[in-house]
């Protein structure tokens, strides 16, 4: 758990006073939003599926910043702006001069006068925030240490399709509270899904979050026992116990987590459950190698999702400009 202070959804401030939508974490959209960028990714999928390449974003550069390592955000954001008719840049941080002392907010105001929106996996939201401010293009959250907010738009699109909509939906969070956790939290609420989240003490999402998701209409259980998060419930979603950047805690997480693997022995009690992860997996500590190789597990469909949702947010903030 982290103490970090969750900015105000939506208000970032610009420094070159441009009035841009960006999207640092799922609340920055209404729930209708939430559905219109649903909505158009579901549009843009069967129009790709049919016709291929689109030319909407013609001559259009996405800028990429990484400061931590990504296979599903890197090749899902670039192939989706290949299919749109644009371009993707990756700037890895130390190919760049953030890597090199120059500060965040220069390496903003200078990309936004190249690219016509940037995507950042960092460390610190705080620095997604900062980039946010700086930039007059819209800055999308690709993975901080405290939300993955494109990663919850994916989720959302596959419940979405295999449930034809969210009415009546149960979801149950099983293990560490971090980064894919919080999002989700906050994408449950916007769409009325029914939410129980397991985590060891300590673990746990933080409270803002918690508040956050109350004060959007969600109302998720908190529970430190995964037999009664995941019983009966329609999607069973884990993530790894130790994230980007917390290597140092490995030993102690590993015992913290135990008893909080989705396995066989545990899914018996939701027979119905569809499992989620948003991989990287580590097969043998957060979930069984037999689950994630099972039909049930929807972590493919997941991952083919991230491709479509990021095309509808990618349109979807283009139409707002
Ligand atoms: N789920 C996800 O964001 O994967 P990558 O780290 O591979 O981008
Ligand atoms: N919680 C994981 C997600 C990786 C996509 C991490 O931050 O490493």
């Amino acid at each position: 758990m982290s103490t970090w202070e969750r900015p105000t959804p939506g208000v970032y401030g610009s420094s070159e006073g441009a009035d841009v939508r960006h999207f640092l974490d799922v609340d920055d959209l209404t729930s209708a939003e939430l559905a219109a960028v649903l909505d158009v990714a579901t549009e843009f999928k069967a129009d790709h599926a049919e016709n291929g390449v689109h030319d909407r974003f013609d001559g259009r550069t996405l800028g990429m910043i990484f400061q931590k390592p990504s296979t599903r955000t890197r090749v899902s954001f670039e192939t989706g702006m290949t299919q749109l008719g644009g371009h993707a840049i990756f700037l890895g941080e130390s190919d760049i001069q953030l890597g090199h002392g120059e500060p965040l907010r220069d390496t903003s105001r200078a990309l936004s006068r190249y690219v016509d929106a940037l995507m950042a996996r960092v460390f610190k939201h705080a620095n997604a925030v900062e980039l946010a401010r700086y930039a007059d293009v819209p800055v999308i959250n690709g993975l901080t240490d405290d939300a993955h907010p494109c990663q919850t738009l994916a989720d959302l699109l596959t419940i979405r399709e295999r449930h034809g909509g969210f009415e009546g939906v149960s979801a149950a969070w099983v293990g560490d509270g971090n980064n894919v956790a919080q999002s989700f939290v906050l994408g449950c609420a916007l769409t009325e899904v029914d939410l129980t989240v397991a985590t060891p003490a300590g673990y746990g999402i933080d409270d803002p979050v918690v508040e956050r998701a109350r004060e959007l209409g969600g109302d998720p259980t908190v529970t430190t026992d995964p037999v009664e998060a995941v019983t009966d419930a329609d999607v069973v979603y884990t993530d790894v116990w130790v994230s980007m950047g917390q290597e140092d805690e490995r030993d102690v997480r590993m015992q913290d987590f135990e008893g909080f693997q989705v396995n066989r022995e545990l899914l018996a009690h939701a027979p119905e459950a569809s499992v989620m992860h948003c991989l990287p997996a580590h097969r043998g500590e957060e979930i069984t190698d037999d689950v994630l190789e099972r039909d049930r597990a929807i972590v493919w469909d997941q991952a083919a999702n991230r491709l479509h949702a990021q095309k509808g947010l990618l349109v979807w903030l283009d139409e707002q400009r």
